[in-house]
């Protein structure tokens, strides 16, 4: 997802693992990492210096994107965070995000509320993947600009998400992605287990939920034909 020779910024950079492979790799010559705690920074200088590519990370304190100035870096990557605290940290940088030739998110939770932001924003979906690394699902997503996919692809993307494409990935749930099926039972479990708190008051809070669970259930059970 990170274009080689891309002019990198990675946001919540922590250990800096990801620049210091991508350094290492020859994906990236130059790489800025970021944090906002200055613990993980020192951790991230120790890494980098050790992994011989210290001189070509710069690693800077900050709040989100706003390390950078517009134009600065091509490529943004925001990954392990939560997915509001990565929608804030895009609303807050406007003119940083808007520069970017592709924006890569990782979000450890509410994926569905970034997918949608991405689609109202008119980012193209370039690509995503679904990782799993013990128990954990995670998502990854790769956006770019409005306007630079061919004219039919860009126009299959105006439509607004479904519930389903939001929670779940358009190009995942497309591609018929292995790990989809597994995402999906985990959404109906954990509908099913909201449903029986609700449904001891009702109302409509407990119909809404049922019909996300009869969604889920829709999509295991006819997976991997998508859509119906
Ligand atoms: C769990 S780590 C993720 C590390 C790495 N990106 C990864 O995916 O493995 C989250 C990092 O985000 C940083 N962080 C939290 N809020 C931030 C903010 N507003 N701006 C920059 N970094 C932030 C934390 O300090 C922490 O190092």
């Amino acid at each position: 997802m990170i274009p080689p020779g891309a002019r990198l910024l990675d946001v919540g950079t922590d250990h800096a693992y990801l620049p210091i492979a991508l350094l290492q790799s020859g994906v990236v010559e130059a790489a800025i990492g970021a944090d906002v705690r200055s613990g993980p920074l020192a951790q991230a200088r120790v890494h980098a210096r050790s992994a011989g590519v210290l001189d070509r990370l710069d690693l800077r304190q900050g709040d989100g994107l706003k390390v950078v100035t517009p134009g600065e870096v091509s490529v943004a990557v925001l990954a392990g965070m939560g997915g509001r605290l990565m929608l804030r940290l895009l609303q807050q940088a406007p003119d940083v995000v808007a520069a970017l030739e592709r924006l890569v998110l990782a979000p450890n939770t509410h994926p569905a509320e970034v997918r949608r932001w991405a689609r109202t924003q008119g980012f193209d979906f370039v690509a995503e993947d679904l990782v799993q690394e013990g128990r954990h699902l995670y998502p990854i997503l790769c956006l770019a600009p409005g306007g630079v996919l061919p004219m039919a692809a860009a126009a299959e993307q105006q439509t607004p998400l479904t519930d389903v494409e939001a929670e779940l990935g358009p190009l995942l749930l497309r591609q018929g992605h292995p790990l989809v099926l597994e995402a999906a039972r985990r959404l109906a479990a954990a509908a099913r287990h909201k449903l029986r708190g609700l449904e001891r008051g009702g109302g409509e809070a407990a119909a809404v939920e049922r019909r996300r669970l009869e969604q889920w259930e829709e999509v295991v059970r006819c997976w991997p034909k998508w859509p119906i």
